[in-house]
């Protein structure tokens, strides 16, 4: 279902996004960029047929930049002088790299620097560990801050107090800046790499490979929780195999009591099955809806019109359940439930919590890949005509309808929901955590 990984371990079904060029197809600017690349001190020794390929074109960014020489001749000296002109010890420079290239999944940056990494000297368990995707353990400190450094700059856009504390005790100032821009440098070479995704080199580079990560859209997970909303105006855009793959294996993830991952998800995208789907939910919604204006009547204005424009977002998606670009239909099997609030003087929920966190890691990977989706359960209520419908066999059962696709204007944003000090208790229930002591 998903697209083939290439060996820079991307999803693509364009091999060659720029056709690499010879040196007899560039003059000028271009043509001296071409000429400093191949006489640098990188082109010499072993990595000489990795940056050069049989054909003469040139691996990593600098084919690329071929075509904006002007900027390609700065970087490219630039990337000399990180080399060249800083105090950085070359292995503490390549941990960085390596890092980076990780974070990124690109593979031809991970090898080649894997194997100059090798030859300074760095340990090859580290290295393999790298690959891996694991965390390495460092005996040396400089390497083990950069990784630090690489790690937390990367996937966490910031620098803690103590890893900080720890680059200046032990790289010193000049050095940890160089780190810093270093890996900076390296983010901008796996954009390059990441957007025209080159071909391999001609030979093969002689150092273990990246274990290829599926492709998953990068987003921070608290900007992810902190803007995911339901989402009810939907476009009628496909959306493709890939993405619902990617939604299935974030589900995938969830929790479940004893892991026994008690639910299957239906993708719905017959027509005439989500126009059934689509029937029962509008006429359930168009039912609870009257009553919920019934019950907000008397309310006055300010407080009633967040309500009503609540239940018009809801009116949109009644209307138009059926004709979203797929429905996915979580079911689950009772018998694999560990209900251990069964006997509890108030209706069991402990059930639901094998479940529904499934369904918030999907709106999680919804959000992330622009998507739009509700958590519905409306349709619980007519369980036998949605079991006939999708041919669900007992004990599975439904516990949630979702429907999915490119929202309508902005969709995710801002949360309305109570601020942290009114959920939060101190010690035993009522005293909030976070009053003020006087
Ligand atoms: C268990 C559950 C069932 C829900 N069922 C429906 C539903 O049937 N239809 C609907 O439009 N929204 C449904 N919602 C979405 C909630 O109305 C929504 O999450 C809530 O109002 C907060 O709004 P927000 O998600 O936009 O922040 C449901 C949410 C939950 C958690």
């Amino acid at each position: 279902m998903s697209a083939p990984l290439n060996s820079n371990g991307h999803a693509t079904d364009s091999s060659e996004r720029l056709r690499p060029l010879g040196p007899e197809e560039v003059s000028g600017e271009a043509r001296a960029l071409y000429d400093a690349v191949v006489n640098s001190p990188r082109a010499q020794g072993p990595g000489r047929n990795i940056l050069i390929r049989e054909d003469e074109s040139l691996c990593g960014p600098f084919d690329a930049w071929l075509r904006s020489p002007g900027i390609g001749k700065i970087f490219e000296k630039a990337g000399m002088a990180l080399r060249e002109e800083t105090a950085m010890d070359p292995a503490v420079r390549e941990i960085a790299v390596l890092t980076v290239a990780r974070a990124w999944g690109i593979n031809f940056e991970f090898q080649v620097h894997a194997m100059v990494a090798k030859m300074l000297g760095v340990p090859e368990a580290a290295i393999e560990e790298l690959a891996r995707g694991e965390n390495p353990a460092f005996e040396r400190d400089d390497l083990a801050i950069a990784y630090r450094l690489a790690t937390e700059l990367v996937q966490e856009r910031r620098v803690r107090e103590d890893t900080y504390q720890a680059a200046i005790s032990t790289l010193g100032e000049q050095v940890t800046i160089e780190v810093v821009t270093h890996i900076g440098f390296y983010q901008l070479v796996s954009g390059v790499l990441t957007t025209f995704d080159p071909p391999d080199p001609s030979v093969q580079v002689p150092a273990p490979a990246l274990k290829p990560k599926p492709y998953a859209p990068a987003i921070q997970l608290f900007d992810a929780a902190s803007t995911t909303r339901s989402v009810r105006r939907l476009r009628e855009d496909p959306v493709s195999d890939e993405q619902i793959e990617r939604l299935i294996r974030m589900a995938s993830y969830a929790p479940s009591g004893g892991n026994l991952q008690p639910w299957h998800i239906i993708v719905v995208r017959d027509e005439e099955k989500k126009a059934a789907l689509g029937r029962h939910y509008h006429e359930i919604w168009s039912h609870y809806a009257a009553s919920r204006r019934e019950m907000i009547k008397d309310l006055g204005d300010e407080q009633k019109a967040p309500l009503e424009r609540s239940l018009q977002a809801g009116d949109v998606l009644g209307q138009n359940f059926g004709k979203a670009p797929v429905i996915c239909v979580f079911v689950f099997n009772p018998d694999l439930l560990h209900i251990t609030d069964i006997d509890a003087d108030h209706p069991p929920v402990v059930g639901g919590a094998s479940l529904y966190p499934a369904v918030q890691n999907f709106l999680l990977a919804c959000r992330a890949e622009g998507l739009g989706s509700t958590l519905t359960t409306q349709l619980c209520e007519v369980e036998p005509e949605v079991r006939k419908i999708l041919d669900i066999p007992k004990p599975w059962a439904p516990f949630a309808f979702l429907p999915v696709g490119y929202p309508v204007g902005r969709g995710h944003g801002p949360l309305n929901r109570r601020a942290v000090d009114q959920i939060a208790y101190k010690d035993s229930f009522g005293e909030s955590l976070f009053a003020s002591e006087t």
